[in-house]
């Protein structure tokens, strides 16, 4: 039986913790180092099955890497293979982040089409149009994106949407572009600003981070460099929530609370009382959360990643909220699984209609993706009872040891192989 986890609930948590580092970060940086010759280092990588999922793939390109502590040097003298494979590419989507640093350093891709996973179908469209408007080849082979480019040329990029992997991979392939590059409708995510930042080290001209108006002027070569990845602001949002919900009193460290704004409003619109520092945030609670009202939205809106864990936290709110879900078509299947521990929610399409209840019940339920997991552990901290949460391999692939973390704050929590 694969791993997970058992909760025994109604414990209020109480303490500090500090967040690890942006699995959304790590991994297009893990990306950039098929952009130079050049060592590459990365503090502070955070141990993820994602991330390793990815060291995996940079490896099968022709990537060393060397592991020193948290330190993780990736370094691609010369690109060995241009094949991301299936196998790996259905594991994770990220790996698509491999397609534009390839196409502009080894002039050649072919990448597995990701597929579509458990939150949406997801395609990669904005990237290829994208990579055609920088004067790549692009076919569709097989199931493979092939994707060719003797020398990639700036252009000016409108994405119709705004895309996190989208706009990371097209500023990286810009990067070594001939001439200037505007990506207009581009993503403000703080981890899109973090690569940006990790870009301009290793010698990339760089403009209009974190606006959604970024221009790239090209260079022929990047060099190499030494880069602390930022810190991840779903799980600090995460584990603020574990602390309101269970009417404890946490404060998470290492954060940047600025990134954090719109999920730090709605917690206190819950009537959960927030403190933040220079580099921390405080989340306390004492009685029951009050309803709210949320929509998700890009950087700097609500983030659609916190939205599973906001809906549980709103299950147990004394009146009726409503979640909208405006970037996944399916990313309200925690609400089932919470539903077997007495939440009352009912859902139609991007809407979901949130009853509040006194308490959930302790019960066995099962992780369907990565946030939906964590909203499980969640609802298991605050109801009556045991909880036990299976398939918990979704959790690994974004959180690093969080029963660990939850342990450290009083909860009683335990993984079971
Ligand atoms: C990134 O995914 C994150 N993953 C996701 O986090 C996050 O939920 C998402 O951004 C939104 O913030 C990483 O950064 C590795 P998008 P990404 O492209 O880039 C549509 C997690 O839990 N779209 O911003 O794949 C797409 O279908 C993960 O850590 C197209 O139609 O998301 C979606 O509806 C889950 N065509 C919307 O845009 C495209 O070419 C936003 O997707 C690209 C996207």
């Amino acid at each position: 039986m694969p791993a997970r986890l058992l909760i025994e609930g109604g414990v209020p948590l109480k303490g500090e913790v500090a967040v690890s580092a942006a699995k959304n970060a790590a991994l297009p940086a893990m990306a950039a180092s098929l952009l130079t010759a050049r060592p590459l280092t990365l503090g502070n990588v955070p141990e993820l099955g994602d991330v390793r999922t990815m060291l995996k793939l940079l490896q099968t390109l022709g990537a060393r890497v060397e592991r020193q502590g948290r330190g993780t040097t990736l370094t691609v003298e010369r690109v060995t293979s241009d094949v991301a494979p299936y196998d790996l590419v259905s594991t994770m989507r990220a790996s698509v982040l491999v397609l534009g640093p390839l196409v502009a350093r080894h002039g050649s891709a072919r990448v597995a089409l990701p597929g579509g996973c458990a939150i949406g179908v997801r395609p990669i469209d904005q990237h290829l149009k994208g990579l055609a408007r920088l004067g790549a080849e692009i076919a569709i082979e097989n199931g493979y994106v092939v994707a060719r480019a003797s020398r990639l040329k700036g252009a000016r990029i409108a994405t119709d949407m705004v895309t996190v992997t989208g706009t990371e991979n097209l500023m990286m392939a810009a990067a070594l572009a001939e001439g200037v590059t505007v990506i207009e409708n581009a993503a403000r995510e703080p981890e899109v600003g973090d690569l940006a930042a990790l870009l301009t080290t290793m010698g990339a001209r760089i403009g209009g981070i974190g606006t959604g108006r970024i221009e790239i002027e090209g260079v022929p070569e990047l060099g190499g460099a030494l880069h602390r990845i930022v810190p991840d602001r779903i799980e600090a949002g995460t584990l603020l929530v574990a602390g309101a919900i269970t009417r404890g009193d946490v404060r998470v460290t290492d954060v940047v609370p600025g990134h954090l704004a719109a999920v730090l409003a709605k917690l206190e619109e819950c009537g959960v009382m927030v403190e933040t520092g220079a580099t921390w945030v405080r989340a306390r609670a004492e009685g029951r959360p009050r309803p709210a009202d949320v929509m998700t939205s890009p950087f700097p809106g609500f983030p659609t990643d916190m939205q599973a864990q906001l809906m549980t936290l709103l299950g147990l709110a004394d009146g009726q909220s409503t979640v909208t879900e405006t970037i996944f078509e399916n990313r309200f299947m925690h609400a089932a699984e919470l539903a077997r521990m007495g939440a009352s929610i009912a859902t139609d399409g991007a809407i979901a209609i949130v009853r509040g209840v006194e308490a959930y019940q302790g019960a066995p339920v099962m992780a369907s993706d990565l946030r939906a997991s964590a909203a499980l552990v969640l609802a298991g901290l605050a109801a009556r009872g045991r909880t036990e949460v299976s398939r918990i391999y979704h959790l690994d692939r974004g959180y690093e040891k969080l029963e660990r973390k939850l342990g450290a704050l009083g909860a009683r929590v335990e993984r079971r192989p």
